[in-house]
């Protein structure tokens, strides 16, 4: 198993509890999406499983092992990448390039083996043109879509995707789904696009009162 939650329970501090004993696994090769309602509880428990933030009861195992501390939660941040709901938490460099090199630099890769790095996820994602704009005057879908190329660029072993449809047209919808569906990666996929979830998932759990429980597939096949 390359993540298993058992008993997850978490609230912010003055806030009733938004996790209680919340249970989730997922294997190699999966792509498990989470539903529920705004303010389920979603990007919490994908800020959880990255040690953003840490439960108060239950346990979180990655690739085997227990994640106790910070020195657990830094490994699984090194095979597990987020892409954030909110491209504004995760872009902070002046351009794309710096950006999107940002991670493979921290890494310790060479300078040009980062920016070779950056040039082979660009392309990957059909984004070379957006190389050396200024970040912060993209368009919502573009820095939704650089994102992504953040995370790549870490080399994950699991994605774990939030909302990664929000803000794209129909065209960079359809991009996102070709090039999410090519990855060989185990994702967890939040996603209120149930044509989204279609294309891609392969289980489904929804997030309801603190927990989690199985749900059908959905239906809908095509996008
Ligand atoms: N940093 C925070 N401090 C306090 N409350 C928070 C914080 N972040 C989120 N919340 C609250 O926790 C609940 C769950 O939020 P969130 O995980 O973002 O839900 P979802 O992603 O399912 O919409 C919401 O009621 C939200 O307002
Ligand atoms: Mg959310």
């Amino acid at each position: 198993m390359l993540l298993e939650l058992s008993g997850v329970t978490f609230g912010y501090t003055d806030r009733p509890p938004i996790l209680c004993g919340a249970d989730l696994t997922l294997a190699a090769g999966e792509r498990l999406c989470v539903t529920g309602a705004n303010g389920s509880g979603k990007s919490t428990l994908l800020r959880l499983i990255v040690g953003l933030i840490r439960p108060t009861a239950g346990t979180i195992t990655a690739f085997g092992h227990p994640c106790l501390g910070e020195a657990d939660f830094a490994k699984v941040r090194r095979r597990v990448g987020l892409v954030f709901q909110d491209p504004d938490d995760q872009l902070f460099c002046p351009t794309v390039a710096e950006d999107v090199a940002f991670g493979p630099l921290n890494l310790g890769q060479t300078r040009d083996k980062a920016m070779a790095t950056v040039a082979r996820v660009l392309a990957q994602l059909d984004l070379r043109h957006l190389q050396d704009r200024v970040t912060y005057q993209l368009s919502g879908g573009e820095r939704r879509l650089v994102t992504l190329a953040t995370v790549l660029a870490m080399n994950p072993e699991v994605l774990l995707l939030d909302e990664p449809t929000n803000a794209l047209d129909a065209d960079n919808q359809a991009r996102l789904t070709d090039v999410l569906q090519a990855l060989p990666h185990a994702m967890v996929i939040v996603s209120h696009d149930a044509a989204f979830r279609a294309a891609l998932g392969n289980r489904a759990l929804v997030l309801q009162n603190g927990q989690l429980s199985p749900v059908a597939q959905d239906p809908v096949k095509t996008v």
